[in-house]
């Protein structure tokens, strides 16, 4: 098949809002092909698609700096969908009127539409919308008339059918939006015009013109880690250039879950990839960590040793010289450089560079064949390549592994009993606005993630709560334990590790949640130095969470199992949501 890049009928300009790629995950879910851009992308790079959303953002249109659109674009004959900041940049540029918020409004709200738009076409007169923002439209700019209006917020959703311009308050892509996709598909096929021409798995075959293209007479070298991403695209060049040609290494740390390395054997060899092989680091990287516990100081000798082992197998191998590219399972979100989000920084702090892979890199050695899709558009050209679905469905899982799972302690100390429970002084890591926090923990004497919530936020001096699941003895009689990295803490994680993931999938909980990490954690006593915390959340995209409930018989399964465990002194559970709290302890 020929079929040259495709052109995308929908380009969302991104002002900074989380919520960014949900929408162009959302559009190509209706099965037409959109684009992320920054939002001073110049009009006439993206005029010929059919339509654009601006997206939500952080910032106020008031202040300094806060990411602005191409002046030119509200005048050319395109339809526009502004959602939330992006209804607000759109008012405030043609003159309406934008009020700064004080408090903001979060959370569900009820939408009342008036008259008939063609962008509430078949939607409820009254129905549920998630509202995130601070500042709003009081008043619409002319030619504009509001369409809908919330109990607290008079502004909701304006358009001006002339012009095919509209403008939204709340979410429609975020879930909590009952009737979102059927404004999106308003927007998209009715406003728009748009046709369907987005099927992932239908571009298997163009992706393996195009790695041949990239590729030419040239060799595909790979390090997978396991995951989803780069064994798709391992498997995509494999089919695409034939075993001979690609060849991998997966470096085995020591720091992976229970069975990790077999498991990836197992894939692999399935795939019939011959030259593809299995680095043993265990002991280079447990004796770099040992006694660390500080995390920042841990992520970087783990990156540190990362790279010192690539290097190694690059260079044992003639994967530097001419005849070789790097094939790597980069996706789309991690390839946008869009104005005014923070997420470039974050990646970068995410991947360490070897230098020769940087080479490579900056000779444009590299094949990147998921580079223009999402995550669930990887697993479905997975599920198509015949990847078995407890791979695909597998959940993320974080590079370094169970070592930002397994806490240390610089010293031993008490706990101390305050009016509803006890701070233990065991520091993690939390969010808190934009910068990250490292504070000890409140464990308190129940499993109610309200109670939990009030108790933090009435809290400064911590940054998480855990409630109490089971104990071999008291609160009061624990202390921290100093401690770091060490085998036989890893070897205690990774089997409390493995039970609760048996027990989960056993239970179907594993399916019911997005991640559900497993931490150890310095504090016990009388012989058991360690706790066991379980983390199971809810996220859309690891951005922000929400702790989750489990069943009560589930639980007391997981308490007995882990009490067992040599060495546990206790299990908790994390009420805590992100923030404040972030997913990892670290
Ligand atoms: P936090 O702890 O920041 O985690 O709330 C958000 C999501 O990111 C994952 N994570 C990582 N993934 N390399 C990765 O590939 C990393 O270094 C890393 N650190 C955190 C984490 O598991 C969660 O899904």
């Amino acid at each position: 098949m020929n079929d040259p890049a495709l052109e995308p009928q929908i380009y969302i300009l991104d002002t900074g809002g989380q919520y960014t790629h949900l929408i162009a995950r959302k559009v190509r879910e209706l099965g037409v092909y959109a684009e992320v851009v920054a939002s001073e992308t110049p009009v006439a790079r993206i005029a010929r698609a059919r339509g654009l959303v601006i997206s939500g953002g952080p910032s106020s249109v008031y202040e300094a700096g806060s990411p602005t659109i191409d002046g030119a674009l509200l005048e050319a004959d395109l339809p526009v969908l502004g959602i939330c900041y992006g209804q607000q940049l759109m008012a405030h540029r043609l003159d309406g009127t934008v009020a700064k918020g004080v408090k903001g409004e979060y959370g569900l709200a009820y939408l009342d539409i008036a008259g008939s738009s063609p962008l509430f076409k078949d939607v409820a007169n009254h129905q549920q919308v998630w509202m995130s923002h601070r500042d709003t439209v009081t008043e619409p700019p002319a030619g504009f008339v509001v369409l809908a209006s919330t109990d607290t917020c008079a502004v909701a959703a304006i358009g001006n059918e002339a012009k095919r311009q509209y403008g939204v308050q709340f979410h429609p892509e975020v879930v909590h939006t009952t009737e979102g996709m059927k404004i999106l598909r308003n927007f998209v096929f009715s406003i728009c015009g748009c046709w369907e021409d987005w099927e992932p798995a239908s571009r298997i075959p163009v992706v393996e013109q195009q790695i041949r293209e990239t590729a030419g007479d040239r060799n595909v070298f790979f390090f997978v880690s396991g995951g989803v991403d780069s064994t798709v695209a391992y498997t995509l060049c494999l089919r695409a250039l034939g075993e001979a040609r690609v060849h991998g290494a997966y470096v085995d740390t020591g720091l992976m879950r229970e069975g990790e390395t077999e498991f990836v054997r197992g894939i692999f060899a399935s795939l019939g990839a011959r030259h593809f092989r299995i680095e043993g680091a265990q002991e280079q990287f447990l004796g770099a960590l040992s006694g660390v516990t500080e995390p920042e100081r841990k992520r970087k000798i783990i990156g540190e040793k990362f790279v010192e082992i690539q290097e190694a197998v690059l260079e044992s191998g003639p994967y530097l010289d001419g005849h070789w590219i790097l094939g790597q399972g980069t996706i789309y979100p991690d390839t946008i450089e869009s104005g005014g989000t923070a997420k470039a920084d974050l990646i970068k702090t995410h991947h360490n560079r070897v230098a020769g892979i940087q080479k490579l890199i900056d000779a444009k050695r590299i094949v990147e064949p998921l580079a223009s899709f999402y995550k669930d558009e990887v697993r479905e050209i997975g599920r198509e390549l015949g990847l078995p679905a407890e791979f695909l469905d597998r959940h993320p899982f974080p590079g370094p592994g169970l070592g930002i799972r397994c806490l240390g302690a610089e010293r031993d100390e008490p706990v101390e009993a305050i009016t509803g429970g006890w701070i233990a002084p065991v520091h993690s890591v939390g969010v808190q606005g934009d910068s990250r926090s490292y504070r000890p923990v409140l464990i308190v004497d129940h499993l109610d993630h309200g109670r939990a919530t009030e108790a933090i936020n009435a809290n400064q001096r911590v940054n998480r709560v855990i409630g109490i699941v089971g104990l071999h003895l008291p609160v009061e009689r624990m202390s921290v334990v100093a401690s770091g990295i060490s085998p036989e803490r890893m070897a205690r994680l990774r089997e409390a590790d493995a039970e609760v993931r048996r027990l989960s999938a056993e239970a179907g909980f594993e399916a019911q949640v997005w991640q559900f990490p497993v931490v150890l954690i310095p504090l016990g006593g009388e012989g058991r130095p360690d706790s066991v915390v379980l983390r199971p959340i809810h996220s859309v995209d690891g951005m922000t969470a929400q702790s989750v409930a489990m069943p009560e018989e589930l639980l007391g399964q997981m308490r007995d199992t882990l009490l067992a465990i040599p060495g546990v002194a206790a299990v908790f559970y994390d009420l805590t949501h992100k923030p404040p709290g972030t997913i990892e302890w670290e």
